[in-house]
């Protein structure tokens, strides 16, 4: 894989200032690969921008964009400023995403994890499928999580108005990280654009941090002891957007580079089918 030459590819990462993200950035650019970095803090996208060009002196091929992913209107005018610079796209790393113990509410009065975990990646990736299918080959690699075992859609209440608990909200929300790769990928049949989703491990990131209370004061910490670093967490993003063991491939689930089976409910191709259509009405497609 380190092998692999990405030059000429145009690849986006969201959530490229922090964990999982910086790291799948970082490797990429140094595979050759002209990487769009997409975050929510200017000051962090400077910063980044200059220290992976000071790093990656045979490849100045860094841009980043500016865009707070819970806001549909963000992610649009995201969409948009793409568009502008750039005519296709090879890669696009739905990565940004997080968990909240209190419940709370995008700008635009969605919860908050359904909206920045779930339909981020929706709206972002259907704004941008034209320019991914422009490439000769195009991957889209959306970053889930183990957490979506156990957990099922309610569509009564995709929102969680009742029985609100973070980890409620963050596994349903991975779980529709799951069921989306599944039906988008039903959908790019016999194009030249696959899909594929991914846990990356239980990785020591900034994840969760801005969150109050015991849990994270107290027990986070010990948990974080037995995570594993940004870097290895990384490396089935990175895995799932430039290995030519994956050409081809759509619509799996991967643990540490290999498709695996993810739970029943993110088998079932009625809810995949319905929740895209529920998105869909929802981000105004
Ligand atoms: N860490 C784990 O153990 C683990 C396990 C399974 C799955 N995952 C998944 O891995 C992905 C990356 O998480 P991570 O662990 O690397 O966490 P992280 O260090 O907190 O990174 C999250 C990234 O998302 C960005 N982000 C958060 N909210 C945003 C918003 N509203 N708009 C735009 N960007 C936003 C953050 O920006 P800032 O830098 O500005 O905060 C940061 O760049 C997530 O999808 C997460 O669900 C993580």
């Amino acid at each position: 894989m380190e092998n692999t030459s990405l030059i000429n590819k145009i690849i986006m990462v969201t959530g490229a200032t922090s964990g999982i993200g910086k790291v799948t950035a970082d490797v990429l650019m140094g595979m050759g690969a002209t990487v769009i970095l997409v975050g929510r803090n200017s000051q962090k996208l400077t910063g980044l921008v200059a220290e992976l060009k000071q790093k990656h002196e045979t490849n100045q091929r860094v841009d980043s964009m500016l865009a707070d992913l819970s806001s549909l209107s963000q992610i649009k005018a995201l969409a948009d400023t793409f568009h502008e610079r750039y005519d296709h796209l090879d890669v696009l790393v739905n990565n940004a995403g997080g968990m909240f113990m209190q419940r709370q509410e995008s700008p635009d009065g969605i919860e908050l994890t359904f909206a920045l975990n779930h339909l981020n990646y929706f709206y972002l990736t259907n704004l941008l499928l034209d320019s991914l299918k422009n490439s000769p080959s195009a991957r889209i690699v959306n970053v889930a999580s183990k957490a979506h075992f156990g957990a099922s859609l309610d569509f009564e209440d995709l929102q969680l108005k009742k029985g609100y608990s973070g980890f409620k909200a963050y596994g349903r929300s991975k779980l529709a990280n799951i069921l989306f790769t599944k039906e988008l990928a039903r959908r790019l049949n016999g194009t030249s654009v696959t899909v594929n989703a991914l846990h990356p491990g239980f990785v020591a990131t900034n994840f969760g941090k801005g969150n109050n209370g015991w849990f994270y004061k107290l027990i986070m910490p010990l948990f974080t002891l037995a995570a594993i670093s940004p870097e290895e967490g990384a490396e089935t993003s990175i895995y799932l957007a430039s290995s030519p063991e994956v050409e081809g491939k759509s619509g799996l689930y991967f643990e540490q580079k290999k498709a695996v089976t993810p739970s029943p409910q993110a088998q079932n191709m009625e809810t995949a089918a319905h929740l895209w259509n529920v998105s869909a009405e929802m981000v105004n497609l």
